[in-house]
């Protein structure tokens, strides 16, 4: 059984995670910021998975969570960093100073701040992945998305510099996930969100794929299997 750390588990990609590796059989410890979320999560997924509300753009919260975690649980296996959030979709300058800068610090902080509170205990151990969750938008650009873009080509440039930072044995690598029908790509595309594959049937496949990462998969690029790109 392998312990996963999923930030962002009761929506979307997160939450269709959760359901494959529960049916592997590995232990997923997850985390959002709505109560009420976390709450059936809780209720649906008892013991070993374990479920908390953690805002991952607060570096303090962030460290009481590992703290916590780390106390209870061997070190991770596997953090996924899929936490994440779409700008109100505008040019640029319509954008507030506060949605920025919450985009900002979700993608891209909140990955730094797991990062500060969990990887030292894998890197003791001398092995583990973290896979943080980039965009087609962190390799590319489009109008109306500079926040999210921005925030997620640094999720490829913190990835990269990271993977040259820890000892072989290692993987960090970002990952490009696909264009999936989720909460997130409704915001941007209304119901044409519609015509791209179930979160459900994504994470069949990608679950599998995830657990299988190791050492030569570090400092990559990675993009998600038999994906709409
Ligand atoms: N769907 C796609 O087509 C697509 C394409 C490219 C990349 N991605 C990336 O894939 C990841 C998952 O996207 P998704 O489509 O599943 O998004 P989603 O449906 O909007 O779900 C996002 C999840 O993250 C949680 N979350 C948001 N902000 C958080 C924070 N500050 N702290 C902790 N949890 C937080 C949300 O729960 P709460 O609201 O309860 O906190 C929710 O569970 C994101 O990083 C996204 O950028 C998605």
């Amino acid at each position: 059984m392998k312990t996963i750390v999923l930030t962002g588990v009761t929506r979307g990609l997160g939450r269709a995670l959760l359901e494959e590796f529960a049916l592997l059989g590995h232990r997923v410890i997850g985390c959002s910021r709505t109560r009420s979320g976390i709450e059936s999560l809780q209720a649906e997924f008892p013991a070993p998975h374990y479920f908390d509300i953690v805002d991952v753009a607060e570096d303090p919260q962030v460290q009481s969570w590992a703290r916590h975690i780390l106390a209870e649980f061997d070190p991770p296996d596997l953090i996924l960093n899929n936490a994440g959030l779409m700008n109100p979709v505008g040019p640029l300058w319509s954008v507030s100073a506060d949605d920025f800068r919450r985009v900002m610090a979700t993608n891209l902080e909140g990955i730094a701040n797991v990062t500060r509170h969990f990887l030292p205990s894998m890197i003791r151990r001398g092995n583990g992945v973290m896979v943080n969750f980039s965009s087609g938008w962190g390799r590319t650009t489009d109008a109306g998305v500079a926040p999210y873009c921005a925030s997620k080509w640094g999720v490829e440039g913190l990835t990269q510099a990271l993977s040259q930072e820890v000892p072989p044995g290692m993987c960090i690598a970002a990952l490009n996930p696909g264009i999936i029908d989720t909460d997130m790509l409704r915001s941007c595309w209304a119901d044409n969100a519609g015509s791209f594959e179930a979160p459900s049937r994504w994470a069949r496949r990608v679950a599998p794929w995830l657990l299988r990462l190791g050492p030569t998969e570090n400092g990559q690029a990675l993009t998600a299997p038999g994906v709409a790109t």
